[in-house]
């Protein structure tokens, strides 16, 4: 059998720090974080069932970094890879082959390259690759839903110089009518751009303000490593299409209640083979959850289980880099083995046909129209 981990940390401090600590809901913030991080990494779960197209098989478990987002970007580099090397040995002492990173696990530092050199007979991959194969189609399909066709949109990506966000935007770019970059620093964009004008349809353009670069936007996938959010309502066009990749979340919840004339989708959430169980470390009666469906898991998880079902011991996605041949790749081994976008959530609940005929029909009647602005950087092509 394969054996894989996966490294999970909390992303709303209060909320998941209580499944074990039930005193934290009580807490204030700042204390809570002293506290949380005294605790040295733990097992918190097994992942059992999963089962490949193939007949495969694999166990795994995931592993507790106690650091929030924030610490994660605020604390020493040295004294967050000291707590990322703990979960690898854990993972090395349970027998797992690979170790993957999720959220702010690879968001930190240099992206997996110095936990991969300081650990030894073990691979490491961020998970990357498969994100950003299911970012886009999610975002792509909840586009079709909202009768909005790729080649006709304008495509916005928040966090486009970042790493799952750059292969976004260079991908998309190809097919879109009109790509946006987003981001808070120009020279990230910069970098971005250089990547994507070689295949993009029409002028890419570059903005450092939300609200400029998401005037025009039809589709909008957001992954930034932003603690708090970074989308407001006021900031999205009517019958737009919103996939929020990022972990926190990069969608106000302001959203929710103040635009029924737009669709959010939560990316990144995959339909695992088989009948996959998360029975909790040490209370077996008791299953882990990732706040969504049973049998679904994050898709850096799921390239992980990927790479580890077809025996693939390697640092497949490893540093800040993706390619878009990584993409390709890792989607055809997840078709392989029978893993698949799951059915779309928004703000915690399942998108069904209604809601969706809903927002379209608000959308239309909505006296919300746009302009094309002025973008504050663009790359002719
Ligand atoms: N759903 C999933 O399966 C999954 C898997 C992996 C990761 N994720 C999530 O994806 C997100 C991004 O991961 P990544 O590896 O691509 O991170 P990354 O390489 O660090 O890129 C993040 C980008 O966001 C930008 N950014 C940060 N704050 C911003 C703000 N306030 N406004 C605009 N842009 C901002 C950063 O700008 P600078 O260039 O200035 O730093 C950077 O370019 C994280 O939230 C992570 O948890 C989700």
């Amino acid at each position: 059998m394969q054996r894989f981990a996966f490294i999970i940390h909390p992303i709303d401090a209060k909320r998941d720090v209580a499944r074990k600590y039930p005193i934290a809901r009580y807490l204030p913030e700042a204390l809570l974080e002293q506290f949380i991080k005294t605790r040295d990494p733990m097992t918190v779960a097994a992942v059992q069932g999963v089962k490949s197209n193939t007949g495969e098989e694999l166990e795994g478990w995931l592993i507790a970094c106690p650091l929030t987002p924030r610490q994660f970007v605020t604390l020493p580099l040295d004294f967050v890879y000291h707590r990322l090397e703990q979960c690898g040995q854990i993972a090395i002492e349970l027998g797992a082959s690979i170790i993957g990173l999720g959220a702010f696990t690879s968001v930190v530092g240099d992206g997996g390259i110095t936990l991969a050199s300081r650990l030894k007979g073990i691979a490491v991959t961020t998970g990357n690759s498969y994100t950003v194969a299911t970012a886009i189609q999610g975002a792509v399909k909840g586009a079709e839903l909202m009768g909005v066709a790729l080649r006709d949109a304008t495509v916005a990506v928040v966090g486009a110089g970042g790493s799952i966000g750059g292969t976004c935007a260079e991908i998309l770019a190809a097919d879109a009518a009109s790509i946006s970059l987003v981001g808070r620093g120009l020279p990230a964009l910069e970098a971005t751009a250089e990547r994507v004008s070689s295949r993009a349809r029409s002028t890419v353009r570059m903005f450092t303000d939300v609200a400029q670069g998401l005037r025009d936007a039809d589709i909008v996938i957001t992954v930034t490593s932003a603690v708090d959010a970074v989308i407001l309502p006021e900031h999205i066009k009517s019958g737009a299409v919103v996939c929020d990749v990022a972990r926190p979340r990069d969608v106000s919840t302001r959203v929710a209640a103040e635009r029924n004339d737009v669709l959010v989708i939560e990316g990144g959430v995959v339909r695992v083979p088989g009948d996959m169980r998360l029975p909790k470390y040490g209370k077996p009666d008791e299953q882990f959850s990732f706040g969504f469906e049973p049998g679904t898991a994050y898709a850096c998880m799921s390239e992980t289980m990927i790479l580890a079902l077809e025996g693939r011991y390697e640092n497949f996605t490893l540093g800040k880099e993706v390619s878009v041949h990584q993409v390709e790749e890792i989607s055809s081994l997840a078709d392989r083995h029978g893993f698949h976008l799951e059915g779309f959530r928004s703000f915690e609940r399942a998108v069904t046909a209604e809601h969706i005929e809903n927002v379209r029909n608000a959308a239309h009647r909505s006296p919300l129209t746009t302009t094309c602005n002025e973008p504050e950087s663009s790359l002719p092509l």
